[in-house]
């Protein structure tokens, strides 16, 4: 997949993804990342980006023409363009999921006070990461392009790693442990070193509804999809 940015600072982005599963991803091909600055679409001597607010108020506002000119380099036909905004539908795991399947994701990530309004029709969609405000988009690039990377087939060595965690099937996932067996006094749930699988899977889904019900009772796990009876009675 590859992915681009129009970013003042593609160092927020570029460095946290340098590193490790997704540092790995794009040394090897599966994540293509390149970036491109507004700074370097201005054409007066300070290389000028942003400006004061129209009506008043704190705070700067970007310019819509380097934005333009900077999207436009990176743009082709069958991008994918997502602006990072407060303002914009909450990032999930299935969103993560829809744009895993995407050739080419463009990202535009404000700064300042944001981008100036006008720019906001030549993105597909306007996503946010949760109800707070950051400095810029460029963390909530690095949280959506990480989240998304882990999904193309290929990148986690072990191809069911992202089959039962949390989320995917609308729950939390039950908690994991490792050696050793006694840690400090605290053992290990008998049913996950019984070598049973079966009971292994029970317990996990047990303790999944629990955790969810305790932790996140707004997540509710996936209505079953029936299957639609042609006249005889379904099995
Ligand atoms: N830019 C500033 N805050 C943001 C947020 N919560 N999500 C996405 N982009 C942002």
């Amino acid at each position: 997949m590859r992915v681009d940015a129009v970013t003042l600072f593609p160092a927020m982005i570029d460095s946290p993804l340098s590193e490790s599963i997704v540092g790995r991803a794009r040394t090897e091909g599966f994540l293509e990342l390149g970036f491109a600055n507004p700074r370097d679409f201005t054409e007066d001597r300070h290389r000028t980006v942003d400006d004061k607010p129209y009506g008043g108020g704190t705070g700067m506002v970007m310019m819509a023409e380097p934005v333009y000119r900077a999207l436009k380099q990176l743009r082709k036909k069958g991008s994918f363009v997502i602006l990072l905004t407060p303002k914009g539908r909450r990032f999930d795991q299935s969103v993560a999921l829809e744009l895993s399947k995407k050739k080419h994701l463009v990202f535009i990530c404000g700064h300042y006070e944001g981008i100036d309004e006008r720019v906001t029709p030549l993105a597909d969609l306007e996503l946010s990461i949760g109800d707070y405000v950051l400095t810029g988009g460029e963390p909530a690039a690095v949280a959506v392009i990480d989240a998304v990377t882990r999904l193309i087939p290929g990148v986690l060595r072990k191809s069911d790693a992202t089959v039962n965690e949390t989320f995917t099937d609308g729950l939390l996932e039950a908690p994991h442990y490792t050696r050793p067996a006694v840690w400090r006094g605290k053992t290990v749930p008998p049913e996950l070193v019984s070598g049973n699988h079966k009971l292994i899977a029970a317990w996990r889904s047990k303790l999944a509804a629990e955790l969810t019900g305790k932790a996140r009772p707004d997540l509710k796990p996936p209505q079953q999809v029936k299957k639609k009876s042609r006249g005889k009675a379904a099995h």
